[in-house]
């Protein structure tokens, strides 16, 4: 297994090209499903999480086409993929595949709304908490599919189609809408989805349907109205810049000193992160290239922060602030509102010196003067990329373990961090 190595203590100067979306891009992919139409997604990242979702649309019979690289592009370009769904030959998604990504327990929404069924395993435990899927099920039930659990699948059928209704979120769940959407955009009628999340990923994916001739509207607020069409066709989108890459590099900037440009990076998709930012000290300027992050000698200030579904601080940028945190001077409280048991960094935080206690959803970070490099290794794809950001403040070498979790939703993390001067290499085992 790959690991890699860091040795803290340099200064960060240059420009880091900031990739298109995972989020966006995986729902992206599964609304393929929608159309026997080609449909062509831009800029997207090169990523373990998208090569396992190309498999798991091919076993449904989904052929993807990935565009070569043209001449006079680097790799700092996104991917072209080209994916056509014009005969699907099977309605299941095994075990196997869902188990290792969760998101793809997401096809099920667009199998029913185009084949009238599917059978999708239950996706499983998860590193980062319970990750139930019971309101997902409860939209597909609103809009009149029968479910069934039978041997850990969630089997779904609506042999007359789904039909158009109320669907009202007890809770803001990501997976939650994209499914109410994809479902909803095929069923007769019209649906209203009430509270709703407004994650920039939930409008990306509502405007490439739009292309597709869907009819959308609310996106980025708590109430969406869709109204079903009787068929959906190709169309070419180009998915949004990551907003979770933007704020992490952000927080790896502050923490080593220096100045960067963000490349492609758009503030409105995390102000709240680049927020905190400022108040902890670091310098937040926006350009017309990108975000430019600096931190020249000036010390971190503590700050509080809790995090909740958009536009709120995100979830999946909160161990990457409690690393920045542990160089702080004073004490900050993070609050994780979103995942219980979101904290598996913590221990590994701790190894490399920091000083975090846990109280419940409560997580007190004290200041520390110096970090020691250790090996380290984390159960989940944030929480590693939070050790590496420590790493990079830490004296001497640190060696994370487990990259594999780095892979699946960082593209080119070693170059690009060695692109702006930090020392950090890939060891192949
Ligand atoms: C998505 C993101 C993930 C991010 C999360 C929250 C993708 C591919 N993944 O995950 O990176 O951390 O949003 O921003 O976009 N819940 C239920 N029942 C359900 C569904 C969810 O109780 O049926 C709960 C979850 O346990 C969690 C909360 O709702 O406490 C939010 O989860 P959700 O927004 O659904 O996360 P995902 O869509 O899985």
């Amino acid at each position: 297994m790959d690991r890699i190595r860091i040795v803290g203590g340099r200064r960060l100067d240059g420009v880091i090209p900031i990739s298109g979306a995972k989020n966006a891009t995986l729902p992206l992919m599964i609304a393929s499903l929608l159309t026997g139409e080609t449909l062509t997604l831009d800029n997207v990242p090169r990523l373990a999480d998208v090569v396992l979702l190309q498999r798991i649309l091919g076993n449904h019979g989904v052929d993807v086409t990935v565009s070569g690289k043209r001449s006079g592009e680097t790799a700092d370009h996104g991917q072209t993929l080209h994916i056509s769904a014009a005969r699907i030959v099977d309605t299941t998604a095994p075990y196997e595949l869902v188990s290792k990504m969760r998101a793809s327990f997401w096809v099920l929404a667009p199998l029913v709304a185009r084949m009238g069924q599917a059978r999708v395993s239950m996706p499983g435990g998860c590193a980062i908490g319970t990750r139930p899927v019971d309101l997902l099920i409860m939209a597909m039930e609103r809009l009149g599919a029968r479910i069934d659990i039978d041997g850990g699948y969630v089997v779904a059928r609506a042999p007359h189609g789904l039909k158009g209704a109320e669907i009202v979120f007890p809770k803001v769940t990501v997976g939650g809408t994209h499914t109410a959407i994809m479902a909803a955009v095929l069923a007769d009628g019209t649906t209203v989805i009430e509270n709703a999340a407004r994650e920039p990923e939930i409008g990306d994916v509502a405007d490439c349907l739009n292309k597709m001739g869907a009819r959308i509207s609310g996106a980025g607020t708590n109430r969406i109205v869709v109204e079903g069409v009787t068929r959906l066709n190709g169309a070419r989108h180009a998915v949004l810049p990551d907003r979770i890459e933007t704020g992490t590099y952000a927080m790896a900037v502050a923490m080593a000193g220096g100045e960067v440009l963000l490349q492609n990076a758009r503030p409105e998709l995390l102000q709240a992160a680049l927020d905190a930012l400022s108040n902890a000290g670091v310098s937040v300027t926006p350009t017309n290239q990108g975000i430019r992050i600096a931190r020249n000698g000036a010390g971190l200030q503590p700050v509080e922060v809790t995090t909740a579904p958009f536009p709120s601080f995100p979830t999946d940028l909160q161990a990457q602030l409690m690393a920045l945190m542990t160089r702080a001077r004073g004490t900050s409280h993070i609050v994780e509102t979103v995942f219980e048991n979101r904290f598996m960094h913590v221990q590994e935080l701790v190894r490399l010196g920091a000083h975090i206690s846990l109280e419940g959803e409560r997580a007190t970070i004290e200041g520390v003067e110096r970090l020691k490099g250790a090996q380290v290794m984390a159960t989940d794809l944030r929480a590693s990329v939070s050790l590496v950001i420590a790493a990079l403040a830490a004296e001497g070498e640190t060696i994370v373990n487990r990259v594999y979790h780095l892979d699946r939703g960082f593209e080119r993390l070693e170059q690009k961090l060695s692109g702006v001067g930090a020392e950090v290499e890939r060891l192949s085992a």
